[in-house]
């Protein structure tokens, strides 16, 4: 149904829809996941070890989750947390712990298709559940390429359709029926989470993916499935 939107439609809708859920994106986040999500921003982040000091880019960072793992990963980085919903930084900032990462994540309300950064400046950029809500996603590829310094990682953490014949029936029940309605009910906005359901059944294939990464400018790029496929890690390498 999304795809239907134009780009400005789509980024209306999704920032409306973020912005109503920005209360509760966290609790449900967890609840939702069972908490696995924390394993995958471990492991995303994971990757990101060969740079521990220095900027690293988190696009789309929502309410910061994943610019809490890279920041806790390494006490000597810094983030740029960058989202075009100030609602998601807001909620992010206020929960902020009290701690040495507080000072090292700075939330900036941005476009990730027209980056606010400069050109060559981050070891790695990081997007979370974030490329599948673009609504230009190869006009976002090459703002991500752009702000990289050569050498540096881009890690796209995403959701993916799982293949195993025994998981692809329970996700997609789980997916379309269970999740917007206990979460609809949670955060009040069911909409918001069947527009999750639709978007993971509209994103593109991971080998399109990986093809736009490359036609973006990225070299070396690959894919990761975790957890039988229902999520996937991409990464990509600025020359
Ligand atoms: C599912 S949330 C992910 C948040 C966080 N990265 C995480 O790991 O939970 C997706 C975020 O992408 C943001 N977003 C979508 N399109 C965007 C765009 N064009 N520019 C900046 N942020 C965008 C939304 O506002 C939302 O906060």
């Amino acid at each position: 149904m999304e795809n239907t939107k134009l780009p400005d439609e789509k980024k209306k809708f999704v920032k409306e829809k973020f912005s109503s859920i920005s209360g509760q994106y966290d609790l449900l986040n967890s609840l939702l996941s069972l908490q696995i999500d924390r394993y995958w921003r471990w492991r995303t982040v994971r990757l990101l070890r060969e740079f521990p000091e220095g900027w690293v880019m988190d696009l789309c960072a929502g309410t910061l989750p994943l610019s809490l793992e890279l920041t806790r990963q390494a006490p000597q980085r810094q983030v740029l947390a960058i989202d075009f919903c100030e609602d998601m930084l807001q909620a992010g900032a206020k929960a902020l712990p009290n701690d040495g990462r507080r000072g090292r994540i700075f939330p900036v309300c941005g476009d990730g298709e027209i980056i606010p950064a400069p050109t060559n400046s981050f070891w790695g950029c990081t997007v979370a559940f974030g490329v599948r809500n673009l609504s230009q996603t190869l006009q976002g590829l090459k703002e991500m390429h752009r702000i990289l310094r050569p050498s540096g990682k881009l890690l796209i953490l995403e959701f993916s359709r799982p293949t195993n014949p025994i998981i692809k029936p329970i996700y997609t029940f789980y997916l379309n029926r269970i999740l917007p309605a206990v979460a609809g009910l949670i955060s009040g906005d069911k909409e918001a989470y069947q527009y999750l359901a639709s978007s993971i059944a509209a994103f593109y294939e991971p080998e399109e993916l990986l093809a736009m990464m490359r036609e973006a400018g990225f070299s070396s790029v690959s894919r990761v499935p975790l957890t039988f496929g229902i999520v996937s890690l991409y990464i990509g390498i600025k020359k």
